[in-house]
């Protein structure tokens, strides 16, 4: 049978007609001659509101003992509303096609995030999940535009690796042999080598840049860093993308002119869950997304913003020092209290930066880069890659890399190198700046945190 969606009812503006349509039961109020029914199917955050007269078939049998959560099919005619909604339905007769148990956690009253975690496989049914979700879909769908829009190649890079990208030891190990074979003979693993679950596509996205100059990845990552924060997650999502010919200037103003596409591409799609939002969950919402789409971002060197910081009158937590990284209170400091705008901290310091970064003429820092935004922090880091052949090749060995694992990562530099430089978007942390959503958490549909891998 066909169906026709919430969505599509509720945003005719010509009366539908007779339509049928499916979906959840999300309340139910029963009066003598009536019943009122909510009904949502997730195409919409708003309900389809459906009125059930007595008087129809099977009215004693199937509507008076439907409960929330309960899935239907209601055939009926739509005819405007006196209420909130432009439609509502009236019905000609109603299919149950799952009733919902009496124990059903989601009733009416609101729930805390942490208990809807803990039924994340029923928590997409929520007013904020649902909107949340819908906004996770359509921004994947905008980054792919975004790039097919400017002649990139969409890469898929390994998930199983052997190169620690970032070096930074924070690799899941990935192997079928027990623990003490794996000790005793780590060739016999199923690959002849040592496996990881990737941290990030870069370095074989370099070499996809190096043969189609400019290529982008979008894929899970795998960091198994035991952070307890709320904008760390075990497996998270990552848009990378790579450029040939390119330098940090431009790197940069391609971040720039991506968080600035999504934030206006999700203002103009994603309207009806962006007011939800911003009534419920970030009353600055959608004033500070309409900002961020129209005004220019802030940049900085990392040896600016540590003289800025120590200048601050702001008590910090971490101190601020020049050679350590900068911290989220940091970071935040820059954002909201002092630039009022996501601000581009480049040229880091050499020793706290990866392997594959260019060096800078002043020898000290390296051609990094990160985008940091108001709430969160840092949301892109990326660089310019250190091209030169022999420059690389005492920095790998700096970083007591083998020169041997890496061959083919050189060969780029041998055969026929040239600038490039890429950067890497955290999705989830897009997702928490475009939706408000303040933890991690609540913006990936079945999280993976330290301690927890449930669903
Ligand atoms: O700064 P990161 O570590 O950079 C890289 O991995 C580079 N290889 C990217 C590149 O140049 N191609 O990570 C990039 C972004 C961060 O800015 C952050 O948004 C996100 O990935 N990220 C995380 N998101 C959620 N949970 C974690 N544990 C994350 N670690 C990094
Ligand atoms: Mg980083």
């Amino acid at each position: 049978m066909s169906r026709t969606t919430v969505a599509q009812i509720l945003r005719s503006s010509n009366s539908p007609g007779s339509a049928t349509v499916k979906g959840w039961v999300r309340t139910k109020r029963d009066s003598k001659a009536f019943s009122f029914i909510e009904i949502n199917d997730g195409s919409s955050l708003a309900n389809l509101q459906i009125i059930v007269d007595a008087t129809i078939d099977g009215y004693e049998t199937s509507v008076h003992s439907l409960r929330t959560g309960a899935s239907i099919a209601v055939e009926g005619e739509v005819v405007a509303s006196q209420g909130k909604q432009k439609w509502e339905m009236q019905a000609a007769s109603l299919m149950v096609l799952g009733n919902s148990d009496e124990d059903y956690p989601l009733q009416k009253k609101g729930h805390s995030p942490e208990f809807l975690r803990s039924i994340a496989h029923l928590r997409p049914r929520t007013n904020l999940f649902g909107a949340v979700f819908r906004m996770r879909s359509r921004m994947a769908y905008a980054i792919h535009n975004f790039f097919q829009q400017r002649g990139f190649v969409y890469v898929h890079t390994p998930i199983i690796t052997a190169s620690d990208c970032e070096g930074a030891g924070e690799m899941f190990r990935v192997t079928t042999l027990d623990g003490k074979t794996l000790d005793k003979s780590p060739d016999e693993d199923f690959f002849g080598k040592p496996a990881y679950l990737t941290v990030s596509g870069q370095l074989e996205g370099e070499t996809f840049a190096c043969a189609l100059s400019n290529i982008y990845t979008f894929g899970p990552t795998f960091r198994a860093e035991n952070s307890h924060t709320s904008r760390h997650a075990s497996e998270f999502w990552m848009i990378e993308p790579e450029m040939a010919f390119c330098d940090l200037q431009e790197d940069m103003a391609l971040a720039e002119e991506m968080i600035k596409y999504l934030v206006s591409d999700a203002l103009e799609n994603c309207a009806e869950d962006l007011e939800f939002l911003g009534k419920f969950v970030d009353k600055g919402l959608l004033e500070r997304l309409k900002f961020v789409a129209t005004r220019d971002f802030e940049r900085i060197s990392y040896t600016d913003a540590v003289e800025l910081l120590l200048k601050s009158d702001k008590k910090f937590e971490y101190k601020v020092e020049y050679g350590h990284n900068l911290q989220s209170e940091h970071e935040r400091y820059l954002t909201e209290e002092h630039f009022k705008c996501p601000v581009t901290v480049y040229d880091y310091p050499v020793e706290i930066k990866p392997f594959y970064m260019r060096r800078n003429d002043d020898e000290k820092t390296v051609a990094a880069m990160d985008l940091l935004v108001p709430g969160i922090g840092e949301i892109v880091g990326g660089s310019q890659r250190e091209e030169r052949l022999d420059v690389l090749r005492a920095n790998i060995k700096h970083h007591d890399l083998s020169e041997e694992e890496y061959y083919w990562y050189v060969d780029l530099r041998r055969y026929g190198s040239v600038p490039h430089a890429g950067f890497g978007l955290g999705f989830e942390r897009l997702l928490m700046f475009v939706t408000g959503v303040s933890n991690i958490r609540d913006v990936i549909p079945f999280p993976r945190v330290p301690g927890s891998a449930e669903f």
